[in-house]
């Protein structure tokens, strides 16, 4: 079965209200068919109801950036995942490597996160990342390994087919260093293998796996040929539009 490619952008907490509405009006009836490309905008939730409602028949897919692993109760400035899904949100990223390094975001917490995304049918979209010490001392891949194995623990392979993993070495992410094409591969490739030992080699088959880290128009096209890319997660490149829209459009 083909995968089909995925270009999400993730603003994290970069574009302020009035360039919202724009944005999403400048690209949204400029994006590929969905069954060739599928096209997400990660935001805020500040942001996420208006941008629902100015996508409404277009095929970008509104994104959230994190949630709470709750889904209601007494955690103050949370975000809950069931209002996500009950405000139509299909698809969030857990474990951005932000919020694993900012926030002190645990594998255990990431997958919590995943857990309260796949119950409240979200799809989640799961960073791993490493660290330059960690790829300095080729102690890197085992980093990514045990992070995609506790994102998948206890997720059933049903499941499990809902989910993308994003490899977003923490070295790479707004340095406008890019791992080269071949490193990428690598990492996405290992994810790949690793899910294909969890589960099974059909289920590995089908998971998508993105590429994060200083994505630009000039380097997406050597990133999506490889055969374990499917796709790209891109924050700087992501806050112009018309950047966005060419690296859309490679
Ligand atoms: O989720 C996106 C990544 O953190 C990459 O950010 O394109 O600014 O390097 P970047």
């Amino acid at each position: 079965q083909k995968r089909v490619p995925f270009i999400g952008a993730n603003w994290k907490m970069y574009l302020m209200p009035d360039q919202v509405i724009p944005y999403i009006e400048t690209i949204k009836n400029q994006i590929p068919k969905p069954s060739e490309t599928q096209v997400m905008i990660a935001a805020s939730p500040l942001y996420l109801w208006p941008l629902l409602k100015h996508a409404v028949g277009s095929d970008v897919i509104i994104g959230a950036e994190n949630c709470d692993y709750h889904d209601t109760g007494a955690y103050t400035g949370e975000v809950s995942p069931k209002a996500l899904a009950e405000i139509g949100i299909q698809y969030s990223i857990a474990g951005h490597s932000e919020r694993r390094h900012y926030f002190d975001e645990d594998p255990t917490i990431v997958n919590k996160k995943v857990h309260a995304l796949l119950r409240n049918q979200i799809n989640p979209i799961v960073c791993c990342d490493e660290t330059l010490v960690r790829t300095e001392t080729n102690d890197g891949v085992h980093w990514v390994v045990s992070q995609v194995i506790a994102a998948f623990k206890n997720v059933s392979s049903t499941d499990a087919l809902k989910m993308m993993i994003a490899y977003e070495p923490r070295w790479a992410i707004g340095t406008g260093i890019t791992a080269s094409a071949d490193e990428a591969e690598e990492g996405c490739a290992l994810i790949r293998q690793t899910i294909s030992r969890i589960y099974s080699p059909e289920v590995a088959e089908t998971v998508r796996v993105l590429y994060g880290g200083s994505v630009t128009p000039k380097n997406v096209k050597a990133l999506m040929a490889k055969p374990d890319i499917d796709g790209v997660l891109v924050g700087s490149a992501s806050l112009d539009p018309d950047e966005f829209l060419n690296l859309i459009h490679y």
